[in-house]
């Protein structure tokens, strides 16, 4: 029987079950034995993984994370690990596999597919929604939506004390997030890595704000946002051997700088993994579990080195070299609208 394996790498995120649960119901319709790869491209290198039946991915649609595990490591850093791949592809006689990531799985994944080390079709999974390729990644929705909630949730309670409540969302390269959720929460100013922060701009519009009467606001804003003139404290954490980049404290940062300059009460909510945590909204299970059917489909076509994607509504695929090359960045028509009701500036 033909196998294929499937695993879950990078940053976790709602829909990745989905994702796995229509990869074997329609995997198994077409004939082929599903392996769960455990943990990423770590699976792989380990020979860590198992039979996949109906049974085991029931009840999982809407159950947020991943069954399989993922990990951040990088194999193409380590000719072992590399080496490790190539044999238990062999091993394991798959004919192709399905990685499910965003950029830094489906980057390995096609250097390991470019090596001829394996055949592998892509499925397109990020909150920060910033691959090249497909309109949406799952998981995206969700992130946008528990962002809306909480910042509903942070309105009523900064109007009742007069305060500027300062929100920071996930989104390191790309500020899809924090201008969606922004304008759908009603947010009086957005930040986003897209537009370097003039910090003196932002203080106006909240003292505009206040001369009109308005004396609270609400600001969201990325945490890879740059502000202009500031260092924004990051660190470079090494991710089983990748160097990952992570931010934080951005929201702190803005925070000081708003209450020395205007002397405005000021306090910050770091939305964090809460972003990342619980069940897939129905346009995210319904996007994973569409994406999960065509990746088998593609498969089965022998299209292989290629992303399942999203366009004008319609699943369609891509290269996954296309989606890679380049980070897909806030669309400026957004930025405008959000304009409208703030200032992104
Ligand atoms: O890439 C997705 C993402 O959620 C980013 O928005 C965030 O900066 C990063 O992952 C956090 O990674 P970790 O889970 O390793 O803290």
């Amino acid at each position: 029987m033909k196998k294929i394996g499937v695993l879950t790498g990078g940053a976790d995120c709602p829909g990745l079950n989905s994702v796995i649960r229509a990869v074997v119901r329609k995997g198994i319709q077409e004939g082929y034995v599903i392996t769960g790869i455990k943990n990423g491209w770590v699976g792989l290198i380990e020979n860590d993984m198992k039979i996949l039946d109906l049974r085991m991915t029931s009840g999982i649609l809407d159950r947020g994370g991943t069954i399989l595990g993922t990990s951040r490591i990088n194999p193409m850093d380590n000719p072992e690990h590399i080496q490790a791949i190539k044999e238990n592809y062999k091993r394991n006689g798959f004919d192709a596999l399905i990685a499910v990531g965003g950029e830094e799985t489906l980057k390995i994944a096609l250097a390991l597919y470019k090596k001829g080390l394996i055949r592998v079709v892509g499925v397109p999974k990020s909150i920060d929604n910033a691959l090249s390729g497909t309109d949406y990644a799952f998981g995206f929705d969700t992130a946008v939506n528990i962002a809306t909630q909480c910042i509903d949730r942070l309105h009523t309670t900064a109007e009742s004390h007069h305060r500027i409540m300062v929100i920071e969302v996930m989104g390191l390269y790309t500020g899809w997030i924090a201008v969606e959720a922004g304008i759908a929460g009603g947010a009086d100013i957005i930040l986003i890595p897209e537009i370097t922060v003039n910090i003196n701009q932002v203080c106006e519009t909240l003292k505009d704000r206040h001369r009109r009467g308005k004396n609270f606001s609400i600001i969201v804003i990325s945490e890879g946002t740059k502000i202009d003139g500031f260092p924004t404290r990051h660190n470079y954490d090494g991710h089983g051997g990748t160097e990952q980049r992570r931010y934080g404290n951005v929201g702190e940062i803005l925070a000081k700088l708003i209450e020395d300059n205007t002397g405005y009460e000021t306090r910050v909510s770091v939305l964090g993994h809460i972003q990342r945590g619980g069940s897939p909204t129905a346009f995210d299970r319904l996007l994973s579990t569409r994406f999960g059917v065509k990746a088998v489909e593609l498969i089965k076509e022998g299209k292989f080195g290629k992303m399942v994607s999203l366009r004008d509504n319609k699943i369609r695929f891509v290269d996954i070299e296309e989606a890679v090359s380049e980070r897909k960045t806030v669309d400026m028509e957004l930025v405008a609208i959000a304009e409208v009701f703030s200032s992104t500036k």
